[in-house]
């Protein structure tokens, strides 16, 4: 929940005029709005912090709620690498798309379609020998060499050979790598504490790393990458960045480390912003009971104004009485429970709640500089972390990208690197 001092910090914020930020033609009841200019501008921030590092944008579940392809192309544009995602589904769709840089894949299980990963020349990932083995039969069936990065479990205990499977594991992929079938491009972990970055954990993670980093090294392996880091990695250690970092929270202008800086003082740039049109505009008297189970009650004759977002399009039901919803220029929090396609604002009593009408544009969340609240101030309300108040954003609510094309700070120079002209691409684009 919200603490009320929190609450405070939010109640009462100046707000920008989002109503300019909505498209014209027929409404939308709520979309997300991604700033694929924040994307590139993220990136370019975090590479700045990871200088002589590569830069490996983490794209999975839907590129953070974000939508995977447009954030893809913006990633690249930042200038992104690599692209990584968990799972061989998501990562052959970039493929698709036509990106053509390198793609990451690390979550499997047996029996996957290894081959059309190696076809569409993705680098795979492998924690234990049978993945080895299936990659390893899946690139002699289509006649090729697959990329491979061995992972090790330095102290996470999730993905990754323990350090009794590790001279195992390497010398399977070396015999593999003998016989043609792959090349071990690839050594890498992921931290437990990088949020904490003055956890002991971390130094231990990073010194167990190094040891299987000069094992596989012993035994023969020539890495191109060694890559550990995370967002809070890449931004506060820069002892972690080894080869190639790979941030996911920070690229979409999220903090990973909260308790310790916003998102501006990272220099990020939030790219999400979820809003939506108040459906209904009423006005109660004092004592009625709003929405399942009456867990809030209004003080006095009040107006209350309907959003049509909820817990089916990823409102977390935890924010029920907490989460904060800018409406013309002042935030209140949700009032009771969050229902399943909606959720209730109680404007108070006063002439300016009064002038509110169906149609009005809200704010869940969005940029701070902009007087919004945040997905982290979200996350406060329902108990959780940012990560999980965007990329649990659902399927009915309309993405729409605006900076698609290649904006002022990265324009020119960047422009120019790509060969890409400012300006030529369609500057907002929908999918839902
Ligand atoms: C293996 C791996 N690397 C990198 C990341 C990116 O982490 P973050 O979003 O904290 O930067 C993730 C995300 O959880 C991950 O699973």
């Amino acid at each position: 929940m919200l603490s009320p001092a929190r609450l405070a910090g939010v109640i009462g914020t100046p707000a920008p005029a989002v109503a300019s930020a909505l498209p014209s033609g027929p409404a939308v009841p709520a979309e997300a709005l991604v700033d694929l200019q924040a994307i590139r501008h993220n990136v370019a921030t975090l590479r700045a912090r990871a200088e002589g590092a590569e830069l490996m944008a983490v794209v999975k579940a839907d590129a953070y709620g974000h939508g995977l392809l447009p954030c893809a192309r913006a990633a690249r544009e930042g200038v992104a690498s690599w692209l990584g995602m968990a799972l061989l589904a998501e990562v052959l769709a970039p493929r698709a798309g036509g990106d053509t840089g390198r793609l990451l894949s690390w979550l499997h299980v047996p029996g996957e379609d290894f081959a059309a990963a190696v076809r569409a020349d993705i680098d795979l990932s492998a924690s234990a020998i049978w993945a080895v083995d299936e990659i390893a039969a899946a690139a002699a069936e289509q006649g090729t060499t697959a990329r491979l990065h061995l992972k090790v479990d330095t102290g996470l205990s999730r993905g990754g050979a323990t350090a009794a499977q590790w001279h195992d594991l390497v010398r399977a992929a070396l015999a593999a790598q003998a016989e043609g079938t792959l090349t071990v491009v690839g050594l890498w972990s992921h931290l437990a504490w990088a949020d904490a970055p003055e956890h002991p954990t971390v130094r231990r993670q990073q010194e167990v790393f190094e040891r299987a980093v000069a094992d596989a090294e012993l035994l023969g392996v020539r890495p191109q990458v060694r890559h550990l880091a995370n967002s809070a990695a890449t931004l506060t250690n820069p002892a972690s960045h080894y080869d190639l970092v790979r941030p996911g929270l920070a690229v979409y202008g999220l903090s990973p480390v909260p308790d310790l800086h916003d998102p501006e003082a990272l220099g990020l740039r939030p790219a999400m912003s979820l809003r939506a049109r108040l459906s209904l505009v009423k006005q109660v008297p004092a004592g009625s009971g709003v929405a399942y189970g009456h867990e809030y009650v209004t003080q006095r004759d009040t107006v209350l104004g309907l959003v049509p977002l909820g817990y089916a399009d990823g409102i977390p039901r935890a924010a029920g009485n907490a989460g904060p919803v800018l409406v013309a220029g002042r935030v209140h929090p949700v009032a009771g429970r969050v229902s399943m396609d909606q959720i209730v604002v109680d404007l108070g009593g006063d002439e300016a709640a009064h002038v509110a009408r169906a149609g009005d544009p809200v704010v869940l969340f969005g940029d701070a500089a902009l007087g919004e609240p945040t997905a982290q101030q979200w996350a406060q309300a329902a108990s959780t972390i940012s990560y999980d108040i965007v990329a649990r954003i659902g399927g009915r609510v309309t993405r729409r990208y605006v900076g698609a094309e290649l904006g002022v700070e990265l324009g020119t120079e960047l422009g120019a690197e790509l060969g890409t002209e400012p300006g030529a691409e369609p500057g907002a684009q929908v999918h839902q």
